[in-house]
């Protein structure tokens, strides 16, 4: 018996059914990825037709080809729309029977709540349904709710909304979103380190001396001014998807690629990490920073002192990565949009071949670079001496480039996310207690950087001046790609 699965997406009139998640399902469909029949229901506040919904979505697609177009008109035929207020209790039971009356005579039906929702409402929506019987699995279907960030904005209203959310819902009907972890090449660090035997016995505090990772951004906070005054880059940013590549770079091998084995050795990490309120010369490590013209944005508090630049020295208390400084840094309004993760490895015991033209200091001819985005691949630098006479060095590297390799550009996020959700993989999502500890390191940065000044720099600049001394004795500078 085939089970038709229904994609419900609350929330269905905001910007990331438009431009994301609705692409990922579409791309999923191209893909003739579904094997099992599916509905995918639109609901928001708005009276919208089926119709109604087909053509919002349908503004928002680029179809150039008449064979794209055609593909898209069979798509749409999936494509329902329910309405609904959220904050009525009263109105589930009528989108019970809407989802039954839809899947007509089907005996097995699963389901998967995607709530693209403001977080204020996570609870009494989860709520909601449950009151509608809409969590209630049987044999052979399942009903899975999958949150978008942020969970909670603190470690203890994250933990509230845990115990909130696992009162109505078990932890595997729970998907906590963090897209990073949707990103191909994210999912490759791990792939990478443990499919391939010989940078694992390197990657420690023994050969790396240094880690830095850097989510980059062009963009100023535009629209999402109202937003992003009440978040913050630590908070938009790093408590989630920079967290998670400190998690996935240094996590222990994990005893099996299931969901719990992976996030048992994320937990540890992020458990690991050093408090920042226990640093005692905050400047040396901790740099904040606004761009020039914030405080005039949109929805954005003229006296804001919400922080568009963060940038970290931290540590890993561990048994790998003992004294190790990990960088990390994230921002709005700068040169370019870039994320990479650089592994810098200590100098060899002995110099034989002295510096690059009398540069003893800022020099490491080995490292590797893992590009998140935007030209996804993975470099490796190594020193070459130059032909002729002498023992000049100079640096060079070998160079791996997804798309080139593969002939194709990675699959956007999304995709792969809502594809695991459906076949109840949770390796790429964040468990309760996995969000609780990220926020915990959070939450001391947050207190903890605001004794440290506010600078301000120019929009298209690398933020301010000052993050690069978060580098000391000679350890390199921050990376631009
Ligand atoms: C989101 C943040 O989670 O990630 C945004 O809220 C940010 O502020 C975005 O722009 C970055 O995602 P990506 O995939 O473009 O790097």
């Amino acid at each position: 018996m085939k089970t038709l699965t229904q994609v419900v997406i609350l929330g269905a009139s905001g910007d990331l059914t438009a431009r994301k998640l609705i692409p990922a399902l579409y791309a999923s469909f191209k893909e003739d990825w579904f094997t099992e029949p599916i509905q995918i229901v639109g609901v928001a506040r708005r009276d919208w037709t089926d119709q109604d919904f087909a053509d919002h979505i349908s503004q928002f697609q680029r179809l150039e080809s008449d064979e794209e177009k055609e593909s898209w008109k069979r798509f749409l035929g999936w494509i329902k729309y329910s309405k609904l207020h959220l904050d009525k209790p009263e109105e589930y039971k009528a989108l019970s029977d809407n989802l039954q009356g839809l899947a007509g005579e089907q005996e097995s039906v699963s389901r998967v709540f995607y709530l693209a929702i403001k977080p204020e409402l996570f609870y009494s929506t989860v709520s909601g349904l449950d009151g509608a019987g809409l969590l209630d699995q049987c044999q052979g279907s399942y009903s899975r709710v999958v949150v978008e960030k942020p969970f909670g904005h603190n470690q203890e209203s994250a933990a509230t909304l845990n115990r909130q959310l696992l009162s109505l819902v078990e932890e595997e009907q729970l998907y906590r979103i963090d897209h990073y972890l949707g990103k191909e090449t994210v999912q490759n660090i791990l792939a990478f380190r443990f499919r391939n035997a010989m940078f694992e016995p390197l990657w420690n505090q023994k050969y790396v001396e240094l880690v830095q990772i850097t989510v980059a951004e062009e963009v100023v906070v535009g629209s999402r001014g109202g937003y992003y005054d009440s978040s913050g880059a630590i908070n938009d940013i790093m408590q989630n998807h920079l967290l998670q590549l400190v998690a996935l770079v240094a996590m222990e091998p994990p005893a099996t690629l299931d969901g719990d084995a992976i996030r048992n050795e994320k937990v540890k990490v992020l458990g690991s990490l050093r408090l920042p309120e226990t640093t005692r010369d905050l400047e040396s490590h901790l740099v904040r920073g606004q761009y020039e013209g914030y405080l005039q944005e949109l929805g954005v508090h003229p006296e804001s002192q919400t922080e568009t630049f963060a940038a970290v020295r931290t540590y890993i208390d561990n048994w790998r990565w003992g004294g190790v400084p990990f960088l990390l840094r994230t921002g709005k309004a700068l040169k370019d949009r870039f994320t990479s993760i650089t592994l810098q490895f200590r100098m060899p015991p002995h110099n034989l071949f002295g510096g690059y033209d009398g540069d003893f200091c800022h020099f490491r001819p080995n490292s590797l670079r893992i590009r998140i985005q935007p030209n996804e691949g993975i470099d490796l630098y190594f020193d070459v001496k130059k032909p002729g006479s002498g023992t000049d060095m100079q640096p060079a590297k070998l160079t791996f480039d997804y798309e080139e390799f593969f002939g194709v550009p990675s699959p956007e996020a999304y995709q792969r996310l809502l594809q695991d959700v459906i076949l109840g993989d949770q390796s790429l999502f964040i468990r309760s207690d996995e969000v609780e500890q990220s926020w915990r390191w959070t939450d001391s940065l947050r207190d903890t950087i605001t004794k440290v000044p506010m600078q301000t720099y120019p929009v298209g600049s690398w933020g301010p001046d000052s993050s690069g001394e978060l580098f000391q004795h000679c350890e390199g500078r921050w990376m631009h790609h």
